[in-house]
């Protein structure tokens, strides 16, 4: 906590009217002049009026993106200048980590404390690790076997990027896309989530003040329907980088074929969380908890299908639901509140519409299963709900809920379980807790998915390659995996004879 600083708050951001969008290095209105309202998810209330950016504003961008990859300072910054500026962005963003705190709780309503502990540090952290990575993009000299010819390769930007995020996290969302795509010296157009546009402009503001070159990096709020379908089918843009649902993937994916702009995506998730028996249980029971209900389980890896093992199942069901009735819902600004509102009316509606699902198709809440009343009936605020007699076929066992909703299941053996776990469209994370070694190996062989974790859950790192088997996406970010994402190869011959 060293390096927080108290002295800056959200107010004189939030007193803009709008808050505009940055294009080519200038803060400017929609063409079309018109706004969006940001919402406080505890509360229901305004936030704050956004420019809200639409196709004419998004070609400006494009064109800002353009003139800056192709001339002007950028292309010719060294390696070694390209990470100073993106740590410079790092330094920023710890110099200014509680006013980024405050925002993101304000705008996204998850408790203040993890935006404190988890988002601005893994934010700041994202930018300091890419920095290191703009200087390390090597190619190879490839010994082919034709005579005389002396052969390398080179790993050049795409050019301008297109890059539509999500609203679970907004600023490390923006860092996992802004990060590497700059450290491999591309231009970006960054298209913030419409229930979250605030510290993604914030950020912008900080990367400006860095002194990123003017057109490297824009940003414009605006809804999906009309700016994002802009970015994703503009035939300007080389690349679009994208999360969230695995519906708009797709989506993404059509739009891009005229073009044939590259793709990479990071979608949805049903991941199984697997407790055996011979598990350390209060560790897996706390584990369980955390990778449900952490983010208010709007989280693409959330651990929202439990399977225990049939021995411990009735002490994981009533540890859980103890834990669950104990946990402390509250606005996210108060540094007590433990579970946050879902981030907009839409969400609540969708979880409380799974939640009914659940209910007609026989599944029974062991706690949970409302809204919460009183004073946080005016804000988005769902009971942790736990769901026991479920069934794999039943549709909450299925899709991907997207909020504090969590199926538990027993199982009986290994090879079962693992079946049951693959079954699925998505593959994104999974979890087994055993202290059994060959159980830990045998169950990460056999899970489907890009990430398994053993005795965790919801670990992350800018080092660690993540990204979706099946359904789940396209490609990998962070890690040096993901350069392979923000570059392409050049092969040149050079003829010696
Ligand atoms: P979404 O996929 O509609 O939104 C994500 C981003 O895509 C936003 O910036 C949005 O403006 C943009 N977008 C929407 N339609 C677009 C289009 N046609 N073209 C280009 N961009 C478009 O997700 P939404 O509606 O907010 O949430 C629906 C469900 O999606 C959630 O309940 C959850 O299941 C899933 N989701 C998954 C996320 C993840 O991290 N994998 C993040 C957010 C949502
Ligand atoms: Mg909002």
């Amino acid at each position: 906590m060293a390096n927080i600083e108290t002295a800056t708050t959200p107010s004189a951001f939030l007193a803009q009217h709008p808050i505009k969008m940055l294009i080519g290095g200038q803060w400017v209105e929609a063409a079309s002049g018109k706004t969006f309202d940001t919402i406080n998810p505890s509360t229901g209330q305004v936030l704050a009026k956004v420019a809200q950016a639409e196709a004419e504003d998004i070609d400006r961008a494009v064109a800002a993106g353009r003139r800056a990859f192709e001339s002007g300072q950028w292309p010719k910054l060294t390696p070694s200048q390209r990470g100073r500026l993106l740590w410079k962005v790092a330094d920023l963003i710890e110099q200014h980590a509680e006013e980024l705190a405050e925002l993101e709780t304000l705008d996204n309503g998850k408790p203040i404390k993890y935006s404190r502990l988890v988002d601005v540090p893994l934010t700041a952290d994202h930018f300091r690790y890419f920095a290191g990575w703009a200087t390390k993009l090597e190619g190879e000299t490839i010994p082919v076997s034709v005579p005389n010819m002396f052969t390398y390769t080179l790993r050049e930007p795409m050019g301008v990027v297109g890059q539509i995020i999500p609203w679970n996290f907004p600023l490390q969302m923006a860092s996992w896309k802004l990060a590497p795509a700059l450290a491999c010296g591309n231009t970006v157009v960054l298209k913030p989530a419409e229930q979250t546009p605030l510290t993604a402009l914030r950020l912008g503001e900080l990367i400006c003040e860095a002194g990123f070159p003017d057109g490297v990096v824009n940003i414009l709020p605006g809804f999906g329907e009309t700016a994002g379908a802009a970015l994703a089918a503009h035939p300007g843009v080389d690349k679009i980088a994208f999360t969230g649902s695995t519906e708009v993937g797709k989506k993404i994916v059509h739009a891009s074929a005229d073009n044939l702009k590259k793709v990479t995506l990071e979608l949805g998730g049903k991941s199984p969380n697997i407790i055996f028996p011979d598990a350390d249980l209060k560790f897996a029971v706390r584990g369980a908890m955390n990778a449900i209900f952490f983010n208010q389980g709007q989280v693409c890896t959330a651990g929202s299908r439990l399977f225990a093992h049939k021995s411990v199942y009735d002490s994981v069901l009533s540890g859980m639901t103890d834990l669950a009735r104990k946990m402390n819902l509250g606005p996210g600004i108060d540094p007590t509140t433990e579970l946050g509102p879902l981030v907009s009316q839409e969400q609540l509606d969708r979880v409380m519409n799974y939640i009914a699902i659940g209910k007609r198709e026989g599944a029974t809440p062991t706690t949970g299963g409302e809204r919460a009343e009183g004073d946080l009936a005016q804000g988005y605020f769902v009971k942790p709900t736990i769901f026991d007699r479920v069934a794999d076929d039943m549709t909450i066992a299925r899709e991907e809920i997207f909020g504090p909703v969590v199926v538990v299941m027993p199982f009986e053996e290994v090879e079962e379980v693992a079946a049951r776990a693959n079954q699925s469209i998505y593959g994104l994370a999974a979890a087994v807790w055993t202290n059994d070694v060959k159980k830990v190996h045998k169950m990460v062989a056999a899970l489907k998915a890009g990430v398994v974790w053993v005795n965790t859950y919801n670990q992350f790192d800018a080092a660690a390659p993540f990204g979706g088997y099946k359904q789940s996406g396209y490609g990998r970010e962070m890690g040096h995996a993901v350069l392979d994402a923000y570059t392409q190869t050049k092969t040149a011959w050079i003829n010696l004879r």
